[in-house]
């Protein structure tokens, strides 16, 4: 008679023994295992709170290839996508840009921890995690594959890591030190703690309900697919956090600091953008800011809570940054919309009140930027960009890599500071604070600017755009309406 699981599952996943012939330190040598370095005794009570065989992992996961496969056929083709909404579509373009490949990514810092991850059970869960982000990479792949012919934005799903544009030399720069060189320990908690729990949550809840106002159930469809995936891979951070705290808790306590705010930088732009500009008006449900203070706030504090970390030194000044940072980098990259792969669109009138709305507090410094934008499309008529377009490259964060928007109009928060004989700019504090906590590795890092003048890249905005960030003048960004603003006409 065949045993019952729960007879032989501890055997399976618990496959760890004492070496004989070498020492455990060879085996799991500290620069590539991570710290505190302990032997394994220490990790010996790993444990996941939910227990998956890779016999109940590949069922699980053929039903749900399944069914995204049956809602790809159902709604994935171009005539699918050719009704949404133009601003929404952007929204798909941000996001299959710096989604797929982040997720192949991910598959290297899950196979890290297959091999040398501290206990048997963190292995074999990360394992299951590397194949979970394999599949992540490939849906959105294969969904914006068949939109290229139609939309050669679309290209950039793929393309995206493998260019100098100054959004993927921003993403890179985080992805890069997150998922291919950090160690499984840090992995653990900045990919499984701090992004799969701190973050995608709001993914999850707020954008699929967005994308399914905005009538697009194949995104829906996916991004509710890899949540599932995620919220089972996410476990293991909490798991590795709980026996790191016993050991270095200060250590930890950085490590949750930095990634927290460079995760929170690119989140703000790619999400912010999404759900308070690209999505239409009528299917937000709720603005950036409220999706914000529900699914990340609350529920981060209480998680920091629980494993016994305080909230990052920084709190105060990321929760005003909630209220004002991505519409900052929203008017710059409107302003230099040339400079990426999607459209950008104008907030109308009723957008801007609803965004006063939404953000009392800071609507007030922003809107002028739109009234000013307003100003000049109606002076230029449709279809002339370059009336609204700045022209001279803009400055650069030396940790975030993203432009220095963390300020407000009123308010410049960028510190210049000189260290080693070199000059750095930051867009805020924290930022500042990662740099200083590993100058070696992030010194020789130049950003778009410190490459212009380095002879690096062209200095000329145009030539910039076509020989170095890879964008033709086809798929360049563009105003979504191309300046046919109804609130304009007749005026
Ligand atoms: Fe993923
Ligand atoms: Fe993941
Ligand atoms: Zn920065």
């Amino acid at each position: 008679m065949a045993m019952r699981r729960d007879e032989w599952l501890d055997l399976a996943r618990k496959v760890d023994w004492a070496f004989s012939y070498v020492d455990e330190r060879e085996v799991y040598p500290e620069v590539v295992s991570g710290r505190p370095w302990l032997s394994h005794e220490a990790w010996s009570a790993w444990t996941e709170p939910y227990r998956t065989t890779f016999g109940e992992y590949v069922e699980t996961q053929h039903h749900k290839e399944v069914a995204v496969r049956a809602v790809r056929e159902a709604v994935g083709r171009v005539e699918d996508f050719q009704h949404l909404d133009r601003a929404w579509l952007s929204a798909l373009k941000l996001h299959d840009a710096t989604l797929p490949l982040a997720e192949f990514a991910a598959v290297i810092g899950n196979l890290r921890a297959a091999r040398f991850g501290r206990d048997s059970a963190w292995r074999n869960g990360s394992l299951l995690g590397a194949l979970d982000e394999l599949r992540h990479t490939q849906i959105p792949l294969l969904i914006a594959h068949e939109l290229v012919r139609w939309d050669v934005q679309f290209d950039w799903a793929h393309k995206f890591y493998h260019s100098n544009n100054w959004v993927a030399i921003a993403a890179r720069h985080v992805f890069d030190e997150l998922l291919i060189a950090s160690d499984p320990i840090e992995f653990a908690i900045a990919t499984h703690f701090v992004l799969e729990t701190g973050f995608t949550n709001l993914q999850f809840i707020g954008l699929s309900s967005m994308a399914r106002g905005a009538g697009d159930r194949m995104f829906e469809t996916m991004v509710k697919s890899i949540q599932t995936d995620e919220a089972r891979h996410a476990q293991i951070g909490r798991a590795v956090l709980d026996i790191v705290m016993k050991h270095d808790p200060a250590y930890a306590q950085r490590v949750v600091d930095k990634w927290f705010w460079r995760q929170w930088h690119l989140f703000a732009v790619v999400t912010g953008f999404a759900m308070d500009y690209l999505t239409p008006l009528a299917s937000r449900p709720s603005s950036f800011r409220e999706f914000m203070h529900e699914w990340v706030l609350v529920q981060f504090e209480r998680s920091l809570e629980d494993v016994g970390l305080a909230r990052p030194w920084y709190w105060d000044e990321f929760v005003a940054s909630i209220d004002v940072y991505h519409h900052m980098v929203y008017a710059s990259a409107y302003t230099y919309r040339a400079t990426v792969w999607f459209d950008l669109a104008m907030p109308s009138p009723d957008e801007r009140a609803w965004l006063r709305d939404k953000y009392p507090a800071t609507w007030d410094a922003i809107d002028p930027v739109w009234h000013r934008l307003d100003e000049r499309w109606r002076v230029a008529g449709p279809d002339l960009e370059w009336y609204s377009h700045g022209t001279t490259p803009v400055g650069f964060c030396n940790l975030c890599q993203l432009v220095l928007s963390a300020g407000t109009p009123t308010k410049n928060s960028a510190r210049v500071v000189d260290l080693d004989g070199r000059r750095h700019v930051f867009c805020s504090e924290p930022c500042q604070w990662i740099f200083e906590q590993d100058r070696a590795r992030y010194a020789p890092h130049r950003d778009v600017v410190q490459r212009i003048l380095g002879g690096l890249a062209p200095g000329n905005l145009l030539e910039l755009l076509r020989t170095y960030f890879g964008l033709s003048e086809d798929m360049w960004g563009k105003d979504a309406a191309r300046g046919r603003h109804p609130w304009l006409e007749g005026r």
